[in-house]
């Protein structure tokens, strides 16, 4: 073994549209961001295998002591690429995010899939990014139970991915030269598994009202793909604020959900919608590259955390 220290970054993801819709077979569109993870991996001169997040503040011998929760998924990408690689002495694994954890921007899928490139790369396993994603997914189902593999197949690939359960994962081409995307806060924590199942219950009760609902949605999401290839923005924003109508009709928007989203749209931004599972997190606008800080500048005035994002070509990438 040569190198004895490796960074790896992988980048978060936003929900552009589709999602909610996507449960239940419809496609959703998500891009990879310009906010990364990155996992800096090293060799250890005694046998202790570290585990250490600056954000969440913890730090384990995994090897030596009982896991904590948080890190599990991560132990489980460590301990696999050991056993892979039959490295048999120290290792130590520093996490460091620009993703702001539990906000629906993939951070738990892009410190896994930094975490494996980074060791993959430092113990010499020989992992092509198709094994990354699938051990980045093992950790996903160890944070999420039951996850789409969205996150760490957009965090690995970078990019625009559209997702449906029916035709998997498909690349889409784009042009975001344009537009910047900008991501506001709501401040209310959301609860992911809470909202689908609330949707799912209404779409139960009212299943002809809502297959229209659906079906617009991924039509939308179509429309949508084309738009991102030409670089329409004028389209992208339409359609996003089409999504957000489709979003609030199944029930998960809230009045602070709507003030940010009316603050962006009458500061300059072409669109705005919900992101994510709703009921809290964040919004998304999209807004004229000339023009978009009057849009950041509106929304600071009623969110703690307004972020500003591009589109993502790269995905995982070696650092060092
Ligand atoms: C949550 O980020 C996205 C949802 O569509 C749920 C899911 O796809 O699993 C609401």
């Amino acid at each position: 073994m040569s190198k004895r220290r490796v960074i790896a970054s992988a980048p978060g993801k936003v929900i552009l549209v589709g999602e909610h819709f996507v449960v239940r077979g419809e496609p959703a569109i998500a891009a990879a961001i310009t906010l990364r993870a990155r996992a800096i991996v090293s060799t250890r001169n005694d046998n202790d295998i570290i585990i250490s997040s600056e954000d969440l503040g913890i730090k384990n011998v995994i090897n030596k002591e009982p896991i904590s929760d948080e890190l599990r998924p991560l132990a489980h990408v460590v301990n696999k690429l050991v056993r892979l690689s039959g490295y048999t002495g120290g290792l130590e694994v520093k996490i460091k995010s620009e993703i702001p954890p539990a906000s629906g921007m993939g951070s738990s899928a892009a410190v896994s899939v930094a975490c494996v490139a980074a060791l993959n790369e430092l113990l010499d396993v020989g992992l092509g990014l198709n094994d990354i994603c699938k051990i980045a997914y093992e950790a996903e189902v160890i944070v999420h139970k039951k996850p789409s593999g969205i996150d760490n197949t957009i965090s690995t690939y970078g990019g625009v991915i559209m997702f449906s359960k029916r035709s998997g994962f498909k690349r889409i081409p784009f042009d975001s030269s344009s537009f910047k995307l900008i991501l506001a806060d709501s401040g209310i924590p959301r609860n992911t598994g809470v909202m689908v199942s609330n949707v799912l219950s209404l779409y139960e009760r009212y299943p002809e009202i809502l297959q229209p609902i659906y079906r617009s949605a991924g039509i939308l999401a179509n429309e949508f793909a084309r738009a991102l290839e030409r670089g329409d923005i004028v389209a992208l924003g339409e359609l996003m604020n089409i999504n957000h109508g489709l979003l609030s009709a199944i029930g998960v928007s809230n009045k602070k959900l709507e003030e940010l989203v009316y603050i962006a749209r009458t500061s300059g931004a072409k669109g705005a919608k919900i992101t994510g599972a709703g009921g809290g997190g964040f919004i998304v606008a999209i807004a004229d590259v000339d023009s978009y800080e009057q849009v950041v500048n509106s929304l600071k005035s009623i969110s703690n955390r307004v972020i500003v994002a591009d589109i993502s070509k790269e995905g995982v990438l070696i650092e060092d």
